[in-house]
């Protein structure tokens, strides 16, 4: 299991965030999950005439990028005779998901896969729920063939504990190439040069960097700006070990600070908006730059647009030798292991190479082979996989997409971190000593250290 497992919550921590999931509001009036007629195109086939087994999926994947990614799996599925049950809930990064899925757990009817990211493997695996998968893994040669960081993640004392489908860059810049070509202006590797492209895109009358005010869309913008400030091994200091001497440290009020400075090149007020809609800002001309993880340009290229034609991706400036990552899984519950035959299949098919390269293709990401196909890679992903391969100390795990610390920690430096950024009365330091506090208080209790 990856280090940030070490910091997975117990038992009872995991029975108190179940409870809590219930009493909250958004499990009074959980997501809708979509109506079959938003399923991806593919699934209405594989749906009709099949009599075999089936299994139902839990997941976030709605965009249209992310739909056609499903589409692979369930075709591929199909094909085994097995039917995808799409369970869909809408919201960027799971929030919503990951509610609907501790309520349908805490009621004892959870679904028989859902995607499950990172360190809350942990907590569910601890409880006895997840269907291991070893005889898969060895059989497949998992150990071998994945980058050493995913391998790590998917195990849980010295079991595995979920299929890998892909591994995402966050730290990404988009930029409209149209728009650039027509103002002269190169994307920029430094803050100051960022700086200079926000201001003759201001006088342009074009918005320099498109963003929503959505909490885990302001968290992931920061985290991005943390890792700019010194790279992973700060960055894990905060995220993963909540060490309150880096919560300490004047790079965090840097970084929130410039948090705060950014707000001066975003369309005011910064409402809150899907991250679809932003980045169509982005695709549309009305915005410059866009900084979000790379399932934008699974979206991107599912509008028709490519790489390096009509938009461009470089890194957020001083990340480039960097790669802040989330990987996609997909974790089995074993229930009373009737599924477990058709699970299995899963699992095999994720890891299989057509879907590696397929599924990846149109989710933007990039396989967790450490060899794949490298042949029909845009220029993005042969970056995020190059800068991916250089090895641990090149990669930071994501705070907002699960991959650094347990649910509630994380939950709630993202909504002070919301807080700060919609509310300008709060001040840097302010926040900077409530962030650490939070640190403080989550790192104590209710965690197997
Ligand atoms: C991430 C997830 C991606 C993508 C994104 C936007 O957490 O890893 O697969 O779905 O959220 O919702």
């Amino acid at each position: 299991m990856g280090e940030a497992k070490l910091r997975a919550v117990g038992v009872a921590g995991v029975a108190c965030v179940l409870a809590l999931a219930l009493l909250s509001p958004a499990f009074a009036a959980p997501p809708t999950p979509l109506a079959p007629s938003a399923m991806p195109a593919a699934s209405a086939g594989s749906v009709t005439g099949n009599t075999g087994p089936s299994l139902q999926v839990l997941h976030w994947w709605t965009s249209a990028g992310e739909r056609k990614a499903v589409g692979v799996l369930i075709n591929k599925l199909a094909e085994q005779n097995i039917q995808w049950r799409d369970f869909a809930i809408p919201g960027g990064a799971g929030i919503g998901a990951g509610k609907v899925l501790k309520s349908m757990v805490l009621a004892g009817h959870a679904p028989e896969v859902t995607q499950l990211n990172g360190v809350i493997f942990g907590e569910w695996a601890d409880l006895g729920l997840l269907l291991e998968l070893d005889t898969v893994a060895t059989q497949g040669n998992w150990q071998k063939l994945l980058f050493p960081t995913a391998w790590s993640l998917l195990n849980n004392h010295g079991h595995v504990v979920a299929a890998p489908l892909g591994i995402h860059r966050i730290n990404n810049l988009y930029y409209n190439i149209a728009v650039f070509n027509r103002l002269g202006l190169r994307p920029p590797r430094s803050w100051d040069e960022f700086e200079q492209v926000a201001a003759k895109l201001k006088q342009a009358g074009v918005t320099p960097l498109a963003q929503s005010s959505e909490s885990w869309q302001v968290a992931t913008l920061f985290e991005t700006l943390v890792l700019a400030e010194s790279g992973p091994a700060y960055y894990r200091e905060l995220f993963v070990d909540l060490s309150p001497r880096a919560f300490a440290d004047a790079r965090l009020l840097h970084a929130l600070k410039r948090l705060r400075n950014l707000k001066q090149v975003m369309q005011l007020p910064v409402r809150e908006r899907a991250w679809t809609e932003i980045a169509h800002q982005l695709a549309d001309g009305e915005a410059g730059m866009f900084i979000m993880g790379d399932w934008a340009k699974g979206d991107f290229n599912a509008w028709g647009l490519s790489a390096d034609q009509q938009f461009g991706c470089a890194a957020v400036p001083g990340t480039a030798d960097y790669h802040l990552y989330s990987i996609d899984t997909l974790a089995m519950f074993a229930d009373d292991y009737s599924h477990q035959p058709a699970q299995e299949v899963l699992a095999q098919i994720a890891m299989s190479p057509a879907v590696q390269s397929d599924y990846n293709k149109f989710k933007g990401a990039i396989p967790v082979w450490r060899s794949p196909d490298t042949s029909k890679m845009d220029s993005c992903s042969l970056n995020s996989w190059r800068t991916f391969s250089k090895g641990a100390a090149f990669q930071a795990p994501s705070l907002v997409h699960r991959m650094a610390t347990d649910e509630t920690t994380k939950d709630a430096i993202v909504a002070e971190l919301r807080r700060f950024f919609v509310d300008d009365q709060i001040s840097e330091a302010e926040v900077q000593r409530k962030l650490a506090s939070i640190a403080r208080a989550l790192s104590r209790t209710g965690k197997v250290e």
